[in-house]
């Protein structure tokens, strides 16, 4: 039985942390814990980079009484809760939580905790910044490893404001709790998680990009399409490749491949051949100055194609799906005639939920040379996608462009695709946070918040799976992993389970 830690008292007005590391994500702690009145004791091995770190640190809190977010004398206060120290004995004396952001490496960060536990009592909770390494395993040699805890924050540290803690196998519930008060009361959003890969945000967000991949990879169109579908028909901030490039290949993508092999090569986290290459190549986007787009002239411009052709005499709607049909017919409005069948219509227009165009054309029995498919998963009125067949023609391709780009509104043309753009992207992001769920790995509402705080999505995945229906995301799952044969597509039993109940993703058991 192991030693019950006291945490500490996170209310405390005389509360002092040791922050251990001085780079970017050590400092930010420092800042944000100073900010929130706690005192800080900052260490680092390199005593140049620990100088270089309160300059910069100095240097932030005279542009933020400049920007007029601080007065001068309450920056100087701050700035004086900040106190470095020379050595671990100096940084662990009287200190209440000590947490590490030093080199991401293991035997590194054992090493320190073993150094540490040598120099404080069996009371004070130790804490690592880790983002990709096992909490767990960290803790592993420790005398008293209940008193651990992943306390993971995002970088920029002051402006993202979520922190994940993170529970590794031997963490005392107290603990956990503890940082989550002590988090909260510096003003940042605390969610809970057990000791996996990726923890929430880095495992939730690998549907984007690899989705975003796998559209590329199966020549369904072209980098700049997927970005402009996500923009644009979808609310995401930055397109998944827009997204790589800022982040960098050469973090996005030893991040792909690590998290598929820590879940034993599950596919739905599978990496992509493309982004290999690219990451051999030394594509890795703003930072080398080309990767999906080109940076060395400054901001990219990714030009579209013209959308000129004619616009269709006459035009027939699937009529399958009573509410896509209902969308179609008013985004094409008066400006041709609305056929009741196919036979005679210049364009024959369907509307397929997680399957192609080809299917729908042999299942509705079309004539392929005239037929493309329109999302509708998303509302029209931003930019629409439709997509062609092997057999539709380019005439009939160009006639649908005039058709729904003659109210101004943008339209992607792509080939076919099982999902088209936003349904296969949406439904990953959807049923992998699903999964998480499912794992127990965080509840519900701390997924969600979690995601939106850390990576900007619009919704969170599971309020977006309730908004566009769980019962529709599950229908695009299946009719995907159906047609393709490929697991990756599997719903998880949590989207499967609720969405045959009718309840909301974010629902919990009683
Ligand atoms: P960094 O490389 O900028 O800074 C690390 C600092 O630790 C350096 O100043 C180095 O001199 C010091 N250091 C190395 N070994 C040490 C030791 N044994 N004792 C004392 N100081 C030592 O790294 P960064 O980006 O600040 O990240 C630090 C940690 O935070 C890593 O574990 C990383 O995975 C994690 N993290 C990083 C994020 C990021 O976006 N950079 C996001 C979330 C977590």
């Amino acid at each position: 039985m192991q030693k019950t830690t006291m945490a500490f008292d996170p209310s405390s007005q005389s509360f002092t942390l040791g922050v251990i590391g001085s780079g970017a994500m050590g400092s930010g702690i420092a800042q944000l814990a100073a900010q929130g009145g706690l005192n800080v004791r900052l260490f680092d091995s390199n005593q140049a980079a620990l100088n270089k770190a309160m300059a910069s640190l100095r240097a932030t809190f005279d542009k933020l009484i400049e920007r007029g977010k601080i007065d001068a004398q309450k920056a100087k206060d701050t700035l004086a809760r900040i106190v470095t120290v020379n050595s671990l004995a100096a940084l662990t004396k009287g200190a209440d939580l000590i947490v590490e952001a030093i080199v991401e490496n293991l035997d590194a960060k054992r090493a320190l905790f073993a150094e540490i536990e040598a120099l404080v009592g069996d009371d004070v909770v130790l804490a690592t910044n880790t983002s990709s390494l096992s909490v767990t395993a960290i803790a592993a040699h420790l005398k008293h490893p209940g008193r651990f805890a992943g306390w993971h924050f995002f970088n920029p540290v002051p402006l993202m404001r979520v922190v994940e803690i993170v529970d590794g196998q031997r963490t005392q519930d107290a603990v956990a709790q503890a940082l989550m008060a002590l988090t909260e009361r510096l003003g940042h959003t605390a969610v809970r998680a057990k000791d996996t890969p990726g923890f929430i945000v880095n495992h939730a967000g690998r549907g984007y990009g690899t989705e975003a991949l796998r559209i590329v990879g199966e020549g369904i169109c072209a980098f700049a399409d997927v970005d402009r579908v996500m923009r644009e028909a979808c609310d995401f901030r930055l397109g998944p490749f827009e997204l790589m490039d800022l982040t960098g290949l050469d973090v996005s993508h030893p991040v792909m491949e690590s998290i598929y092999r820590q879940y034993y090569d599950e596919p739905r986290f599978r990496p992509s051949v493309i982004a290999s290459q690219r990451y051999a190549a030394g594509l890795f986007g703003r930072k080398s100055g080309e990767g999906f787009y080109d940076y060395r002239a400054g901001a990219p411009t990714s030009k579209e194609a013209p959308q000129g052709g004619t616009l269709p005499q006459s035009v027939w709607i699937s009529q399958r799906d009573p509410s896509a049909f209902a969308a179609v017919r008013d985004a094409i409005g008066s400006k041709c005639a609305l056929l009741a069948e196919p036979g005679n219509a210049d364009l024959c227009i369907v509307t397929p939920l997680g399957s192609d165009t080809t299917d729908a054309v042999v299942r509705e029995n079309l004539d392929a040379h005239r037929t493309i498919a329109i999302d509708t998963l998303m509302p029209l009125a931003r930019r629409r996608t439709i997509m062609t067949n092997p057999a539709t023609t380019k005439d009939t391709r160009l006639s649908a462009l005039a058709l729904f780009s003659a109210d101004g509104v943008a339209v992607t043309a792509i080939h076919d695709s099982l999902g088209f753009i936003s349904q296969r992207i949406l439904a990953m992001i959807v049923n992998i946070a699903a999964d998480i769920a499912q794992q127990r790995i965080a509840s519900p509402r701390d997924i969600d918040r979690a995601v939106q705080l850390g990576l900007n999505y619009p919704h969170g995945p599971l309020a977006f799976g309730d908004l566009l229906g769980a019962k529709r995301i599950h229908a695009i799952l299946a009719a995907i992993h159906e047609a393709s044969g490929d697991p990756r597509y599997r719903p998880s039993l949590w989207l499967a389970r609720r969405a045959r109940l009718g309840l909301s993703l974010l629902s919990e058991e009683g």
